[in-house]
């Protein structure tokens, strides 16, 4: 397949090539996404293929507008009503319960859907211009750190997707947070941008987020969980499936090279600062390259980068500094843990 490069000005021609079935990646205020038609099951079954993703990891869905939630959820709690209105558009996904309208293969055969209104001109421009939900998993080889800049999209996609938006570097580089609000009480699935602390401001009653699942399982241990779906024995009970983001339990966001978090940092600076390093097999001889950041923001910006800059240059050792678990540091934590098992 011949991936076609679109630059903004070709916004509207990228959107409307969604609308009729194309794969199209385009970024997004946290990572790029590779977007699809979400009410065409013969679009969407595209992403899995592309990614190389297991199609028991259900997608988000990106709109543009509210009045798109009407197709998607089958209802909207005064909850979930107050998280949209203090956080939309931006890196936020609902959960909701999902219409009939969704087809089975976005949501993972769940009874619930995903959706996010993302704060990024380009994407909102394109969302606009396809006219239709649009189903967006990161734009990454399954497995691989999510794509920051739509180099490193073309770095996994390239010949495996109709086109490439190439806007700029993402501002946030760590994905949405995903809230649950399908429950009595909404619940954090996964950390992201949008902290804890300020979705309590909003919604005292939100449940944080907490690991309860394993996630060390890989895809392989999933397929034969589908496997045994498929053969009618019940293989993921509903409390494992809520517990957690589905897609929580694969690898994920993993470099080539073997990551080690320290709690020391890499090299003298003051303080406040972290520090993500590539060390060399042997550690006497110290980092090949380090990259000093000023804070857990700049820190999660860069990280995916510099995990794929890192691969790119073979070394088989990265450490990486640990941060304290508030705020968008606990998004931050969550990321480099599963980097680092
Ligand atoms: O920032 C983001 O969210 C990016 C950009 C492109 O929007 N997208 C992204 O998509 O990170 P992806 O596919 O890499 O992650 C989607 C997450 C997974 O953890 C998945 O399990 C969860 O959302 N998810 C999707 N539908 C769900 C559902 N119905 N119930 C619970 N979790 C769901
Ligand atoms: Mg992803």
């Amino acid at each position: 397949m011949q991936t076609e490069y679109f630059a903004r000005d070709r916004l509207p021609e990228a959107g409307r090539k969604i609308a009729t079935g194309a794969l199209i990646a385009f970024p997004t205020e946290t990572v790029y996404g590779l977007g699809a038609n979400a009410l065409s099951n013969e679009s969407v079954q595209k992403i899995f293929q592309a990614k190389g993703r297991p199609s028991d990891n259900p997608l988000i869905v990106h709109i543009a507008k509210q009045d798109e939630l009407k197709a998607l959820a089958a209802s909207v709690s005064p909850v979930a009503q107050r998280l949209i209105d203090a956080f939309w558009p931006g890196p936020l996904t609902l959960v909701f319960p999902k219409t009939e309208q969704v087809p089975d293969l976005v949501t993972a055969g769940l009874s619930s859907v995903a959706v996010r209104m993302p704060a990024h001109p380009w994407a909102l421009e394109l969302l606009e211009y396809a006219g239709v939900p649009v189903a967006a998993p990161s734009a990454n080889r399954s497995g691989s750190p999510s794509a920051t800049t739509w180099q490193a999209v073309r770095e996994d996609l390239d010949g495996r997707v109709d086109g490439i938006v190439c806007g700029p570097p993402t501002e946030i580089g760590l994905e949405s947070t995903v809230v649950d609000t399908t429950g009595p009480r909404p619940r954090i699935l996964r950390p992201g941008k949008i902290t804890y602390e300020e979705l309590v401001q909003v919604c005292p009653e939100i449940e944080p987020y907490l690991p309860k699942v394993s996630h060390t399982q890989d895809v392989d241990d999933n397929e034969n969980e589908m496997e045994s779906n498929k053969s009618g024995r019940p293989a993921l009970t509903e409390d494992k499936v809520l517990l957690n983001s589905p897609g929580l339990r694969h690898r994920h966001y993993q470099p080539k090279a073997k990551v080690r978090l320290v709690s020391e940092p890499l090299a003298k600076a003051d303080s406040q600062s972290s520090f993500i390093g590539l060390q060399l097999p042997n550690p006497s001889a110290g980092y090949l390259e380090i990259q000093i950041v000023g804070n857990a923001e700049e820190y999660g910006r860069d990280l995916f980068d510099f995990f794929r800059r890192s691969d790119r240059l073979g070394v088989l050792h990265i450490d990486c500094q640990i941060v304290p678990e508030v705020g968008v540091g606990v998004a931050l934590m969550d990321r480099l843990k599963r980097a680092s098992e």
